[in-house]
């Protein structure tokens, strides 16, 4: 990760590419009724959602948001070697440490980039391009790779058909690059009130509620099931949709009449249209694919984003509003000027190149790997009167 804090030009950040994953096995609403005490009309009805995709066995967070990656990279014709930060908003994480984040910077082989997880539920993309837009805008990097990754399915109790039936698995990601283009990201509100922390939560290890050691390893592996209070939820998610987006949009300096395009979290069709009721706004400026994939928490925003973006439905100097609520609780808004007008189209050779790239990183990771394990061995040997003084 570069750090000079020279910048004197103007700086902007901009989206450059996008690219999303989602597992191929699909879960409908009448698969849900097998499972659970549901049926597709009520799943409809109260949701909008009629199916959702679910991980497959190897599939995992960091799986699905590499795939989303090199696509996004693909987009922006960028080189992995070129990026400066991978942050990963996920709220299923491979591990507690090491990050996704590093997992996927290895596998690209972004070997000059710093990487870290963040943190803030179906908030965290909004988050973490914000974080990104900051790097870049104050000269310290130039290039990062924002991915929400999630595999939802793991965390769900299937017994509770109140959470159950709304999420899914899935990644976005985009590629953040800095220029004198003026645009890009132009203005954030990001809140939080943790008073808010019970009605939609999922504890771990560190948590008081989920560490019951007298309890046994069942209670404990149940603890960290996800639990909500949908209805509470629902009156926070409409609240601070109608009050964030027009705070980030004037801090913007613009008005809602600028706005083209917003692309909303998906969580609940009829929270879309309670919102665009009470902002005044039209329906179909709202993106929304929740009726196909569900809840993907962190990774909605950028699905959602991308598949828009790949449909050519945004366009170059639109104004866009990304808004984001959930766990925490969390929220924040996002306006962005979409400032490129046609990707470049890849040659074959920088294909090639990031090819090329993807493998050598494979390949360096497992050498890396073997070597640390080597030396180990031969730290417990008399061989290691041959290795060279630290
Ligand atoms: N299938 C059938 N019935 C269900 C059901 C399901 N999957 N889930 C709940 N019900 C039942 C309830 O048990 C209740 O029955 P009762 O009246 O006999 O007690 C009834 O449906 C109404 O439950 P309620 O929770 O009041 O429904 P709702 O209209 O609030 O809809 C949600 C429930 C979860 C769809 C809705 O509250 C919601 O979308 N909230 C926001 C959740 C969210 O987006 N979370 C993520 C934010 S990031």
């Amino acid at each position: 990760m570069a750090t000079n804090h020279q910048a004197s030009a103007p700086r902007y950040a901009h989206i450059t590419g996008w690219g999303m994953a989602v597992p191929e096995r699909v879960l409908t609403n009448l698969d849900l009724e097998a499972i659970v005490d549901t049926s597709d009309e009520w799943i409809r009805e109260r949701t909008g959602i009629r199916e959702r995709r679910i991980a497959a066995e190897k599939e995992t967070t960091a799986t699905l948001g590499i795939t989303a990656a090199r696509r996004a990279l693909e987009v922006a014709n960028a080189l992995p070697s070129k990026l400066d930060l991978v942050i990963v908003a996920t709220s299923t994480p491979e591990h507690i440490f090491p990050s996704t984040a590093s997992l996927i910077q290895d596998a690209l082989g972004a070997s000059s980039a710093g990487a870290f997880d963040l943190s803030a539920a179906c908030t965290g993309f909004i988050y973490a391009l914000d974080m990104a837009a900051q790097a870049i805008r104050s000269g310290s990097i130039e290039m990062a790779l924002v991915i929400g990754a999630e595999t939802m399915s793991r965390l769900l109790d299937w017994e509770d058909r109140g959470t159950c039936i709304l999420f899914g698995d899935g990644a976005g990601a985009v590629v953040l690059q800095a220029s004198s283009v003026p645009g890009g990201l132009l203005s954030t509100v990001l809140r939080s009130d943790g008073s808010g922390r019970d009605l939609l939560a999922a504890p771990t290890v560190g948590s008081k509620d989920a560490y019951a050691p007298e309890a046994g390893l069942e209670h404990n592996i149940a603890m960290h099931k996800m639990t909500m209070n949908g209805r509470e939820v629902f009156r926070f998610a409409t609240r601070v949709m109608k009050e964030s987006i027009p705070e980030a949009v004037a801090r913007a300096g613009l008005t809602m009449n600028d706005v083209d395009w917003i692309v909303p979290h998906q969580a609940n069709q009829r929270i879309i249209e309670h919102a665009a009721r009470s902002l005044d706004i039209p329906l179909e400026k709202f993106i929304s694919n929740v009726e196909r994939f569900g809840n993907t928490s962190a990774a909605s925003i950028p699905i959602a984003l991308c598949e828009a973006a790949e449909a050519g439905r945004i366009k170059a100097d639109q104004i866009l509003v990304l808004v984001g609520f959930g766990a925490g609780l969390a929220w924040g808004s996002m306006v962005i000027k979409w400032g490129i007008a046609e990707p470049p189209e890849p040659t074959r050779r920088n294909r090639y190149q990031r090819q090329v790239a993807y493998t050598f990183a494979r390949q360096r990771s497992r050498l890396a790997r073997t070597l640390r394990r080597i030396g180990a061995w031969i730290q417990r040997t008399p061989l290691r009167r041959l290795l060279p003084p630290e």
